[in-house]
């Protein structure tokens, strides 16, 4: 058999300066694009248990929920904590957890309701009435987290265009010079691999808490593996020497 020619430029030191500057331009924005992800993720899933910062916890508040508390319980020992005093938020509390019986509403809940709350949540078009009863014991219901629907349509477009983000900075990785190719390929499949780690962790987590730690490893894992691939391409395009060789042959 003839041998294949041997293609010297075919990596990432020896492509042309325009398709430099698209693999770049695409790395940086890609780049960007998870650091600013995973800043979402603090600010959204992080604050779930009221501290700044993701730890497990965070990760079953938003996916398993909180079974032992409610939304308004939550509110109570968070960030409405300073509006009423710790006798009537026990009333509140205990209401929430007999399951919101409709004699102790009358009596003792409402009463709180409209001297501590309803100032804001009655006025306020874009914060719930809980002046409500019917609103009120929607927010007295146990939090489940993430529903079912939440989490067909996160998983589904995280799927589509995660695998579109690492199906290109796999490929701009390709073109990488002097890396083993089993080193290679096992960095360019691990960003998928993590990824669907992380969503099967969301939907296990959902059902049992301990999978939380799922959630983590996968974004870990393909933020880790990513930034790696970006970083290594970077550095052949624009600092390495120019090396001869053809990157997808390479053993
Ligand atoms: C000074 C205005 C103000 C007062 C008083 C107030 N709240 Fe709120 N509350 C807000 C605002 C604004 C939000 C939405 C932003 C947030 O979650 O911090 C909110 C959010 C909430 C939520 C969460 C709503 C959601 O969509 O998840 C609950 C539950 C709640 N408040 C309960 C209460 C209860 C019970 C009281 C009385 C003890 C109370 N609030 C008093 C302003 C107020």
């Amino acid at each position: 058999m003839a041998k294949e020619p041997d293609i010297k430029w075919l990596n990432l030191t020896r492509l042309g300066l325009p398709v430099k500057v698209l693999f770049t331009g695409y790395l940086i924005v890609i780049g960007i694009g998870l650091i600013i992800a995973g800043l979402q993720i603090l600010l959204t899933h992080g604050m779930a248990d009221g501290k700044f910062g993701v730890s497990v916890k965070d990760i079953i508040y938003s996916y398993y929920g909180n079974r032992e508390g409610s939304k308004l319980e939550k509110a109570l020992n968070g960030p409405m904590k300073q509006y009423a005093s710790p006798q009537e938020r026990a009333i509140l509390i205990e209401w929430v957890r007999k399951g919101a019986p409709d004699d102790m509403y009358e009596k003792m809940v409402k009463p709180i309701i409209q001297k501590n709350c309803a100032k804001c949540h009655g006025v306020i078009p874009s914060i719930p009435d809980l002046t409500k009863k019917e609103v009120l014991k929607e927010y007295a219901k146990v939090d489940t987290g993430a529903s079912i629907q939440q989490l067909t349509r996160l998983s589904h477009i995280h799927l589509f265009g995660m695998a579109f983000i690492f199906m290109l900075l796999g490929f701009v990785f390709s073109f990488a010079i002097g890396i083993n190719k089993i080193i290679k390929s096992i960095l360019i499949f691990t960003p998928f691999a993590f990824q669907l780690i992380d969503i099967a962790g969301w939907w296990l987590t959902k059902y049992i808490p301990e999978f939380a730690y799922l959630v983590i490893i996968g974004g870990f894992g393909y933020f880790t593996a990513s930034a790696i691939m970006i970083l290594i391409s970077l550095y052949q395009m624009w600092l390495m020497k120019p090396r001869d060789g053809n990157a997808w042959q390479e053993d």
